[in-house]
Order: structure tokens, then C-alpha cells, then sequence
């Protein structure tokens, strides 16, 4: 087996896809953790929203009563970070020092102070051996905004997903009154917004697509349509080494 960077390039990968990691990058509603989600399942491989991760350091930056704007404090909440992305009966669901957060995760507080800590170099510096820990024991999805640019660069396949700003927002409306989460319309696509231009315009890791992403346009696509596609390219480049389910 001839591997490149941990990554299986070529020979007998085990069944389960060890040494496969499949980076689903994309702006918020773009439909990269939806599909993500599915497709690990399909192939029976691990999954991780990192998104997640740094939501949960704003988390814990708000719950200690601090500033999400001050970086030192960032990065001391994203240094003793204590936090697990586990496959449960009610699907995957994100723990933080061993409590489920996931719904929490997604208030829009929890958004905005994301994306700003999200902005400190050396918070994102913590969550990368986390993040490069995933895909040795069998296959990986990670979805996030940096997957293919930083996190795994050497990945054979990667997906950069992205739709129309107002079909991402009336998605994430959608999302939230389904979960039943309160929240102001008008302040939460302002958030996105702010959230999508601070994601693209910071310094370290923007959100942007890696040169060799294959891209999406989720607008006007079914998530079966979408399936479709994305699973075709994975059988195409990774056909022998996969089961699908
Ligand atoms: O995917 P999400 O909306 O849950 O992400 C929340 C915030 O985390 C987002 O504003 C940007 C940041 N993020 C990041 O900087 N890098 C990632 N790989 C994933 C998310």
C-alpha cells in the first residue's frame, strides 16, 4: 500500500475506507453537512461537522462569561477543549465535556461567536490534530470551510459546495423552526451574512475552494440529485475500495 501524507493513493485499502478522507467544504446552508451525513452513512464511515468544533469553543467563551472578539480568550477555551462528534440512535450528535450540545450549538448566538473565534490562528491551530485524527481507522467525511484547503489538502477527492445566498437563508430558517429554536428572521440573515463575508475575508484558512475541488451548486438541486452526483465521483475515484450500503 503506497500511502501519501496518511492518505491511501494506491493498492489494498481495507474495506472500511481507512486511510480515506473525503473533505465537503461550503458556506453555511450551502447542504455540506446534510449531504456529508448521508454519505457517511451510505458507506458506513465516520463523519465530522467541524463547524461544530469551533462552535463549541464560542460556546464555552460565552458560557465563562467572556468576549468572543478576544482572542487570547479563544484560544484558551479551544486548548482544553473537550469534545466528541458520536454516531447515536438519534443520529450524530456533538458532545462537549461529555454533554450533548448539538441543538445548542445551533443557536444563533452560538453562530455569531463561532465565526469569530473561528478567526483566531491559533484556535484553529488547536482544533487541527483533532480534525487530521479522523479517516486512520476507517473512511471520513469532515465537512467544514478549510477541509480541502488546510485540514487535508492531500485528499484525492474533495467537494465544495455553495448556493444563493437567500435560498442559504430561508434553508437555515427552515432548519431552525424545525428544531424549534427561537429566532428573529431579519437579525439571523444579517448574521449569515456578516458570518459568509467574515468567513471569506479573514486572514487564516478563508472559505474558499481548493483548486482541485469538484464544485456544487446546490440552488436549485435535490438532495437526491445531489447524492447522485456526489457518490457517482466517489465511486469513480474510489470505486475498489468502498461497500456502499
Ligand atoms: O459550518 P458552521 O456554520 O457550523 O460553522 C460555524 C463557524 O465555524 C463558521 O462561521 C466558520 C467556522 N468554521 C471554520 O472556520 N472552519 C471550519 N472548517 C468550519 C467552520
Amino acid at each position: 500500500m503506497v500511502a501519501r501524507e496518511g492518505l491511501v493513493v494506491s493498492g489494498q485499502a481495507s474495506r472500511n475506507g481507512a486511510g480515506i478522507v473525503i473533505p465537503v467544504d461550503g458556506p453555511a446552508g450551502s447542504g455540506k453537512s446534510t449531504m456529508a451525513k448521508i454519505i457517511a452513512e451510505r458507506l458506513g464511515w465516520d463523519y465530522l461537522e467541524s463547524g461544530a468544533l469551533y462552535r463549541a469553543v464560542g460556546l464555552k467563551v460565552l458560557e465563562s462569561g467572556g468576549d468572543p472578539d478576544n482572542p487570547d480568550e479563544a484560544a484558551r477555551q479551544a486548548g482544553a477543549l473537550r469534545f466528541e462528534c458520536r454516531k447515536t440512535p438519534d443520529g450524530w450528535r456533538n458532545f462537549l465535556d461529555g454533554e450533548d450540545v448539538t441543538d445548542k450549538l445551533r443557536e444563533e448566538r452560538v453562530s455569531d461567536s463561532s465565526s469569530k473565534v473561528s478567526a483566531v490562528p491559533a484556535v484553529r491551530e488547536a482544533l487541527l490534530a483533532f480534525q487530521r485524527g479522523y479517516g486512520r481507522e476507517r473512511g471520513a467525511l469532515l465537512d467544514g470551510r478549510d477541509i480541502g484547503t488546510v485540514v487535508f489538502p492531500e485528499a484525492r477527492l474533495k467537494f465544495f459546495m455553495d448556493a444563493d445566498i437567500e435560498i442559504r437563508i430561508s434553508r437555515r430558517f427552515n432548519e431552525l423552526r424545525e428544531k424549534k429554536i427561537d429566532f428573529d428572521q431579519e437579525k439571523m440573515a444579517a448574521n449569515l451574512r456578516a458570518r459568509d463575508k467574515r468567513d471569506r475575508e479573514r486572514t487564516t484558512a478563508p472559505l474558499r475552494p481548493a483548486d482541485d475541488a469538484i464544485p456544487i451548486d446546490t440552488s436549485n438541486k435535490t438532495i437526491d440529485q445531489i447524492l447522485e452526483y456526489m457518490i457517482g465521483e466517489i465511486c469513480r475515484e474510489y470505486g475498489q475500495l468502498i461497500d456502499l450500503r
